[in-house]
């Protein structure tokens, strides 16, 4: 495998990016980036600034002060805030729920998309590939990956599977229902907002993760990898 290979990862929210990221990464020893990472870590700074999340005005002032460090091991991603591991404290209810909003400022757009093609040529000036998930990676942020994924999956499976996660880290029960809501408002922001809205790039490849479990979507990505590259 050409250890140059870029492979971008969109979709929307709980449709099993991360973990279908990881292991592909794992499978061909390359980095991983979380980009919703970073915006989540972005959304965390925001509101330790004591910045209101709707003030778009002040937001995109904060954009220039963002101080973002993804750590690219598959294994064991981390990411940190000025020095500060906020791993556990971006997949909170609080910065769940304004990261959206946070997300749709352009200036916040523009300073992390700096931040995640640095990320990707350093990846790849080291030798490595890299997989990178995200909303925009095939459309904005890499529109020369070598291969692009929209990974999708039915709602009522998105929320099922996100409500166990959060159910599993918090280890206190999650209702489907809400979880469902809470996914139903992100991606209705997310593919509605000007600056680079959720949608597949027009070469990308649309993995229906419904019926698959994990080992199955990795496996059919690690296969469209391999296939591009061959
Ligand atoms: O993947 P995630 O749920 O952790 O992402 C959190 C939010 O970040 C998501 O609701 C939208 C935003 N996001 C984005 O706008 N662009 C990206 N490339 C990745 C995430």
């Amino acid at each position: 495998m050409d250890q140059q290979t870029v492979v971008a990862i969109d979709g929307p929210s709980g449709s099993g990016k991360s973990s279908v990221s990881r292991g592909t990464a794992e499978v061909f020893g390359f980095r991983y980036l979380d980009t919703g990472a970073m915006y989540r870590a972005a959304t965390w700074q925001i509101l330790a600034l004591g910045i209101d999340p709707s003030d778009s005005h002040a937001v995109a002032k904060a954009a220039e002060r963002l101080v973002i460090i993804s750590g690219t091991d598959p294994v064991s991603p981390t990411i940190s805030v000025d020095g500060t591991d906020v791993g556990v404290e971006i997949r909170g209810d609080t910065v769940t729920n304004a990261v959206s909003v946070v997300s749709a400022v352009p200036e916040i757009r523009a300073a992390l998309v700096v931040m995640q093609r640095n990320e990707v040529s350093a990846g790849l000036a080291a030798g490595k590939g890299i997989v990178v998930e995200g909303r925009d990676i095939g459309t904005v942020v890499l529109p020369d990956a070598n291969v692009k994924i929209f990974l999708t999956a039915d709602e009522a499976v998105r929320a099922r599977r996100r409500a166990l996660q959060d159910s599993e880290r918090e280890h206190v029960g999650r209702d489907d229902e809400a979880t469902a809501e809470s996914l139903r408002r992100r991606d209705q922001i997310d593919s509605q907002r000007k600056a680079s809205p959720l949608r597949p790039a027009d070469d990308a490849i649309e993995v229906d993760a419904t019926d698959l479990d994990l080992a199955q979507t990795i496996d059919a990505v690690v296969r469209l990898v391999e296939a591009a590259r061959a």
